[in-house]
């Protein structure tokens, strides 16, 4: 008797031997190869799409036989002229098997995709959204038979999707009668996790998008994906209005002891401010509101309390106990949220301590120090700085005070990042004469076309990788020592070191406005880095290591941070520079994770529960590092690796023109 014919999918290998006539869908699914669908196999959605390689089996490989494969039907045709199908690929539902074959799934239409990430070192996102459409036909009501539409409705998910115990939501239910009649007994429903029931629509639905929200307290960041693909189809921010109750998050916790109520106000604003987000977002992807299901949210845990309408006042004050500490999930509704679907689901990420929030959760999951085997440091470069600190076997995190210095504030010629900014720094080692670039232009200061092309935004100031380069330059060039001290002995080498009452700066830019380094900017980045390194080395200690293998910086500033001089402030412990990368806003790629696979809020959970939280206000050993960690690079640490990638200035006497510290003056910022 002839054998069935033998089928083997790719790209995953599985074969098996099915009877002629069987779809190849349904070969696919008793084999376990993931191939998606949301029509259930009704010729109407196209995501169960396959390339064939028809042919028998030879010692002499495939032999190309069309018949092995049925011909197109009505319905694949229908299918076809209405939303076209590549000439090499078939839906799988329509087409049965005649003969053996080859059926190569294409990324496409596999359920857990991967994502493509472009940085290479991180791992790659598997697609599982937490919302997944499923089609349906329902049966119709009986009078002789009695039951309910919302049974029917159940009873066609175990049907047709094997789906069982579905809890329904009363939004839902009160809307499903209208959508099982419009939609003639024919509807699509989103489920979430494959247990709640969250939407309905009348007929074939086959738009689903989610919104990953990255809440900062300086800049609100959202990216509306197609859970479909995994691809993020739009993307906006806003500068969070917060900042009009005050710049820094203390400040806004302040106001809300202040005024009682105060919380409510500062809730209402960023929710609004996220709705005007998913407005901008849905109407740049051409989509409606009602088409974004899922949305995940990573923020600090003073942002995260507020825009779940908790009062933050607890996180102001020792022990800074947070309202909840695991990953939560909502309906967008109950934090009012309009400009979704009304049935959108809303998962935040969890924080992990008072000072260490779901942001930092987001960048584990990007990060993944937890699946490493290398000893991983990871800094989220912010107003305050988040660490983490481990591999595959603990992990450990922290957050260490450095104040917005490293955002500009706090430098009188500092500014935020924006166009007319000095962003890169090069000091010349035999003139001292500085050269500069600023964000919108790609010349340098000493280029040719230089002022014509920064004649719009001109030069306004300096942001944070900018300050980070002029103090770094500055002391690889001798202009500041290593503690810190401007040089006023240099004021002889150049006219460009100037005293400066009781101390001395450094001219940057002569023209208007002026730029100068002063003494006591250098003394804010001291401070900045000096907590930075020690909440680092704090956890080091903990961990008993001298060395690290790898070190991430994240957030918007570290990715713009030259890695190189960063560590040459001693920001950073010493590491091969091969092995220190920027990982860009890493806290929002971790919501994008979340909201494209569901199983990563699960991971994080774990994670979360084994991370050692560290509070570096009551570590003794704080303010040693963090004393150490004022002289650049560092007073006490050696720093091998560097010293191998720059030449370091030999260590110096305090010359007589350079009188101490100086007494720590405020400035306002230019
Ligand atoms: Fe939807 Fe085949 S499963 S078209």
């Amino acid at each position: 008797m002839a054998q069935d014919p033998l089928i083997v999918f790719t790209p995953s290998g599985r074969r098996g031997r099915f009877a002629a006539g069987t779809p190849v869908l349904q070969a696919a699914r008793s084999l376990g190869v993931d191939i998606d669908s949301v029509c259930g196999g009704r010729g109407l959605c196209g995501r169960c799409q396959v390339r064939p390689s028809i042919g028998e089996f030879s010692k002499h490989g495939i032999v190309s036989r069309t018949k092995n494969l049925s011909g197109t039907n009505e319905t694949e045709a229908r299918y076809d002229a209405k939303r076209g199908l590549r000439a090499d690929q078939r839906l799988s539902c329509q087409t049965q098997i005649l003969g053996d074959l080859v059926i190569d799934v294409p990324r496409e239409s596999q359920v857990h995709k991967q994502v493509v990430r472009k940085r290479a070192e991180v791992r790659a996102i598997e697609l599982d959204p937490a919302i997944r459409l499923h089609y349906i036909v329902v049966e119709q009501p009986d009078m002789h038979n009695p039951s309910g539409d919302l049974e029917r409705v159940m009873k066609a998910l175990r049907e047709q999707w094997e789906m069982e115990g579905l809890e329904c939501d009363l939004r839902v239910l009160q809307t499903l009668q209208k959508v099982l009649r419009e939609g003639k007994w024919k509807i699509t429903v989103a489920v979430h996790r494959g247990q709640v029931l969250t939407t309905a629509w009348p007929g074939f639905h086959n738009r689903a998008y989610g919104v990953a929200v990255d809440v900062g307290s300086t800049t609100i960041a959202a990216h509306l994906c197609k859970l479909a693909t995994g691809e993020i189809v739009a993307s906006a921010g806003l500068m969070n209005p917060q900042i009009r109750f005050g710049e820094d998050l203390m400040s806004r916790v302040s106001y809300v002891m202040m005024n009682p109520g105060g919380e409510v106000e500062l809730t209402a604003v960023v929710r609004e401010a996220i709705d005007t987000l998913f407005q901008e977002v849905a109407k740049e992807a051409g989509i409606g509101k009602n088409d974004i299901l899922n949305v995940t949210f990573v923020g600090n845990p003073i942002m995260h309390h507020l825009l779940l309408g908790i009062d933050p006042t607890e996180l102001g004050v020792a022990p800074f106990a947070l309202a909840a500490n695991s990953g939560m999930t909502f309906w967008a509704s109950e934090i009012e949220l309009s400009e979704v679907n009304s049935g959108a689901r809303v998962y935040v990420l969890p924080c992990i301590a008072g000072h260490v929030g779901a942001d930092t959760a987001g960048v584990i999951l990007s990060e993944s120090p937890h699946l490493s085997e290398e000893m991983v440091l990871v800094v989220d470069v912010g107003t305050n700085a988040e660490i983490v600190l481990g591999n595959k076997d603990r992990l450990l995190a922290c957050s260490s005070p450095t104040g917005p210095a490293f955002e500009g504030a706090q430098i009188s010629c500092g500014q935020r990042a924006a166009p007319g900014a000095i962003e890169r720094v090069r000091i010349d080692p035999e003139t001292l004469e500085p050269r500069f670039k600023v964000i919108g232009s790609d010349l340098w200061s000493n280029e040719d076309g230089f002022e014509e092309e920064t004649k719009a935004t001109g030069v306004t100031g300096v942001c944070g990788s900018g300050i980070i380069e002029v103090l770094a330059e500055m002391f690889l060039t001798g202009i500041i020592m290593a503690d810190g001290t401007i040089d006023g002995a240099m004021a002889s080498r150049t006219p460009r070191v100037q005293a400066d009452g009781r101390t001395f700066s450094y001219l940057l830019h002569a023209g208007e406005p002026e730029l100068r380094i002063q003494q006591n900017d250098v003394r804010a980045i001291q401070l900045a880095k000096g907590a930075l390194y020690a909440g680092a080395r704090l956890l080091m200690d903990r961990l008993e290591i001298e060395t690290l293998d790898r070190i991430v910086l994240a957030g918007a500033f570290g990715s713009h941070i030259d890695t190189k001089y960063a560590m040459v402030l001693g920001m950073i412990p010493d590491c091969d520079l091969s092995k220190v990368s920027s990982a860009g806003n890493a806290a929002g790629t971790g919501a994008i994770i979340a909201l494209l696979n569901q199983r990563a809020r699960d991971e994080i959970a774990q994670v979360i529960r084994k991370v050692e939280k560290i509070e570096t206000a009551v570590e003794p050993r704080f303010q040693e590092h963090f004393i150490a960690a004022m002289g650049l690079p560092n007073t006490t640490e050696a720093f091998p690796h560097l010293a191998k990638a720059v030449t370091l200035p030999t260590p110096k006497e305090r010359s007589e023109g350079a009188p101490g510290t100086g007494r720590r003056r405020r400035r306002n910022r230019s």
